[in-house]
């Protein structure tokens, strides 16, 4: 794209003078493949060209879901038509693991298989074709005797069964706030999983390089976690393995740690028979053999006042790891971290408890188990408004973290930057919340089958890793001697836009176009030791690593020009193309021309470390979090109670990203991720076929779009408008920025609360819903009975 696309491109006039300051970031500026994305001609792993060699591998399934694996009868398996080579757990090097946390993570089933869908077997052959038909024999040339499984986290739970063990997080004394509360309320709460459904599936190419190396093409968030467990499973050194990873098309967190496993098989094939070889499996295999964002059982005892304020609780949450820890205990740490949303607990006593489960292992899905933990205090406010008959916004109000007192987390982080309080409101006021409730009350009124409801929800998510070493990244900054300049980082992009991000950053700093600037493919050779793009930190760690790099590159070119003119290094300003300084200026191509040929170092390396975190894994407590993001939702939904669907009318939101490094960017994250979570909390419904002795047992049953239901474009609401709150990040963050990535994932509690509103309207509001998630048909139409044999009883 070599158009003069700065002009046009910005948003309004107020983007325009910016651009003419020569800003270049908080600009809305195209994601940097846009232009590749629409013509079809941006390069996914499978477009790559195969080399001359290539062979194509396929997993062999299990078909149970508990057993213990007896024999594999390879000799049909190799017997059949184009297959190379077959591979069980026996052929692997090293240790048979690609666990990220904790090795419990087999990369090819040995001795038992744990759960319908589990590799056991990778055959090579050479197509694609003739692989998946070998592998697709799986039934036939397993012998495995059945075990009883474990199939809920239930069941798990009953016998104590937990692939860590539990984990409390508490504060004051909830126990004797519970018994002296003038009011006291029990319940539990169910919401489902969620598949990630990534559009680009799981995929990894291996090509063998010289004496012993390999080169990886994996559609993964974390290349250096793929070096390593691809290493560790081959008995190499990590230098003999290189990542690369150049764009997804989409991860959600499903291509944090599970791209381990296709990664792992196409490595060991490929160096075994010195071939490159590459394993995609089909949609089907991808859900039978990944996991996704946890679902969760609550258990909660609250006490609380008149106005509605949370005096004391207690809340069990009980979620299904699956058959192996994987990201499971960071998840349900960042669940038990984001129970107190916007809210301030003086008494809370939390347990977690990680099931393990004849099923897939569940994994990192944005907001990793933080939408989860929220929700449950979400419904609890929610049910404590209707039993007092008040307004559930005011009841929110009303329990809200203060900003000088009552502003400390269950984890004892101090909440210092807390802007909930005027975000709300201003929301409110926008949308006319108080108006719009009054009526929606007489509509109701007079509509007995169709019934409206509303709901306006606050969020607060912490930024950063739990685990305070992963806040780290590295980036490269190369300036070619053409005044050209190429970024490298340690991020991946998976859509969201993190390279146009960090390609502003480091544009602004040069003072160039965005033109000059290139990102290329995240490579193990490249930067090292990267973290995960994950937990929404790819902005703030990688952008500021390459403000670090591109910062030194500049200084070097301004200490040369300031040595020519005369003048202090200092006040050299580099700015729409041009350094000025001392009344001169020169143009940056041709300043770079000069000091290359002055023996000017034109590259740099650059490095960010998030300052001032600390986290006891042990007490669950300490400063996990460098700050907080905060936004608010108003929805309003239409539900047929005769049917049990739903329609979502109206949804504002107003969202803080601090001070925005691209609007058009994070407008976009900020509405992928209300139609996302609003999927989750609405329509997308896992379902395993239950342990009846059949054929079927354990099976997911929901492993295709044709039986598991995303959100479409007709399901975002008519009136959609998303606003961006304007402030600045008061963390030294990116030009004061903050992460977009999964906090806007639990704006869309609005609509599931806006639903249990419509639903508790058919009972007066006298009746508290029992509404599970995903309020599916099915699910309103019990809770809708529910309340109406409530209110049959109560009349
Ligand atoms: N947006 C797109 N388009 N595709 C994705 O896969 N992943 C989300 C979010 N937004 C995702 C996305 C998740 S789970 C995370 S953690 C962040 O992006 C990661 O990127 P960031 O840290 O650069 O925001
Ligand atoms: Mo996102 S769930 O942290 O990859």
């Amino acid at each position: 794209m070599n158009q003069p696309v700065e002009s046009f491109l910005a948003a309004d006039a107020g983007e325009q003078l910016k651009l003419q300051q020569g800003q270049r970031v908080g600009i809305s500026r195209p994601h940097e493949s846009a232009h590749l994305h629409v013509a079809g001609a941006a390069p996914y792993i499978d477009d790559l060209p195969e080399l001359a060699g290539t062979l194509h591998a396929a997993l062999g399934l299990s078909p149970v879901a508990h057993g213990t694996l007896l024999s594999i009868d390879l000799a049909t398996l190799r017997a059949q038509p184009g297959v190379v080579g077959v591979f069980t757990a026996a052929d692997i090097p090293g240790p048979n693991d690609c666990g990220p946390i904790i090795h419990d993570d087999p990369i090819l089933a040995d001795g038992t298989v744990r759960h319908v869908g589990q590799p056991v077997f990778a055959v090579i052959a050479t197509s694609r074709d003739a692989a998946r038909r070998a592998a697709a024999l799986a039934r036939q040339v397993l012998q495995i005797d059945a075990l009883p499984p474990v199939l809920t986290a239930q069941e798990a739970h009953a016998r104590a069964q937990y692939v860590v063990p539990p984990m409390r997080l508490a504060r004051g004394d909830a126990a004797t706030a519970l018994a002296s509360a003038p009011h006291r309320m029990q319940g539990s709460f169910r919401l489902g999983g969620q598949e990630q459904f990534y559009l680009e599936g799981q995929i990894s190419y291996a090509i063998p390089q010289e004496d012993g190396g390999l080169l990886v093409h994996c559609s993964t968030q974390h290349p250096s976690e793929m070096q390593h467990v691809v290493a560790h499973a081959l008995g190499l050194a990590s230098h003999r393995v290189q990542v690369q990873c150049r764009r997804m098309g989409g991860g959600f967190g499903g291509k944090e740690s599970q791209s381990a496993l296709f990664a792992c098989v196409a490595a060991l094939a490929a160096r075994a028979l010195q071939r490159p070889v590459k394993l995609r499996p089909d949609r089907d295999d991808d859900m039978l053999i990944t996991g996704r964002r946890h679902g969760f059982d609550f258990t909660y005892d609250v006490g609380f006042d008149g106005a509605g304020r949370v005096l004391g609780v207690t809340v069990e949450m009980l979620t299904n790891a699956g058959h192996s820890a994987d990201l499971s205990p960071p998840v349900l740490t960042r669940a038990l971290c984001h129970f107190d949303n916007a809210y301030w607990l003086p008494h809370v006593a939390m347990a977690g408890y990680c099931a393990r489960t004849n099923t897939q292992s569940n994994t990192a899905f944005r907001g990793f188990g933080g939408p989860q933990g929220a929700l449950a205090i979400e419904v609890i406010l929610d049910s404590i408004a209707r039993r007092l008959g008040q307004d559930a916004l005011a009841v929110r109000q009303a329990n809200f973290y203060g900003t000088t007192s009552n502003n400390v987390t269950p984890y004892e982080q101090v909440v210092e930057d807390n802007i909930i309080h005027p975000l709300v409101a201003q929301l409110a006021q926008r949308c006319d919340y108080s108006s719009r409730r009054a009526a929606i009350t007489a509509f109701n009124a007079g509509s007995p089958v169709l019934k409206r409801g509303l709901a306006l929800t606050p969020i607060k998510f912490g930024i950063s890793f739990n685990v305070a070493h992963f806040n780290q990244a590295g980036a490269l900054v190369h300036v070619y001697a053409d005044g050209s300049v190429l970024v490298n980082h340690g991020g991946t992009e998976m859509g969201q836009g993190l390279n146009t991000k960090v390609a502003q950053v480091v544009a602004h700093e040069l003072g160039i176009g965005f033109d000059r600037v290139r990102v290329t493919a995240t490579d193990t050779q490249k930067v090292a030791n990267t973290s995960a793009t994950a937990a929404s930190t790819g902005a703030d760690l990688n952008g500021k690593a390459a403000q670090d790099a591109a910062r030194q590159v500049r200084q070097r070119l301004a200490a040369h020009w300031a040595a020519q003119i005369g003048v202090d290094a200092t006040t050299v300003r580099f700015a729409n193309g041009q350094a000025s300084g001392g009344g001169l200026q020169i143009a940056f191509d041709a300043l770079v021309a000069q000091a290359y040929t002055a023996r000017v170092q034109l590259w740099s390396d650059g490095f960010y470390a998030t300052p001032g975190l600390h986290w006891n894994r042990e007490t669950l407590k300490g400063k996990p979090f460098y700050y907080f993001a905060y936004g608010a939702a108003c929805a309003e939904v239409i539900i047929d109670t005769l049917t049990g669907e739903h329609k979502v009318l109206r949804a504002d939101v107003l969202h803080d990203v601090g001070r925005s490094l691209n609007p058009a960017i994070d407008i976009g994250q900020v509405e992928g991720a209300f139609i996302q979570g609003m999927g989750w909390l609405t329509m997308e419904e896992l379902h395993w076929h239950p342990a009846d002795g059949s054929k079927n047992a354990g099976k997911l049953l929901t492993h295709a779009p044709s039986t598991y239901k995303i959100p479409t474009a007709n399901d975002c609401p008519a009136h959609f408008e998303v606003r961006l709150y304007d402030a600045d990040n008061p963390a030294d963050t990116i030009h004061r920025s903050k992460a977009v990535g999964e906090p806007p994932l639990l704006l869309p509690f609005s609509v599931f609360l806006a639903i249990r509103d419509a639903i508790s309207a058919t009972g007066g509001h006298q009746a508290d819903p029992p509404l599970r998630a995903p309020a599916t048909p099915e699910a309103v139409l019990d809770a809708l009975d529910a309340v109406r044999a409530q209110a049959g009883a109560a009349a």
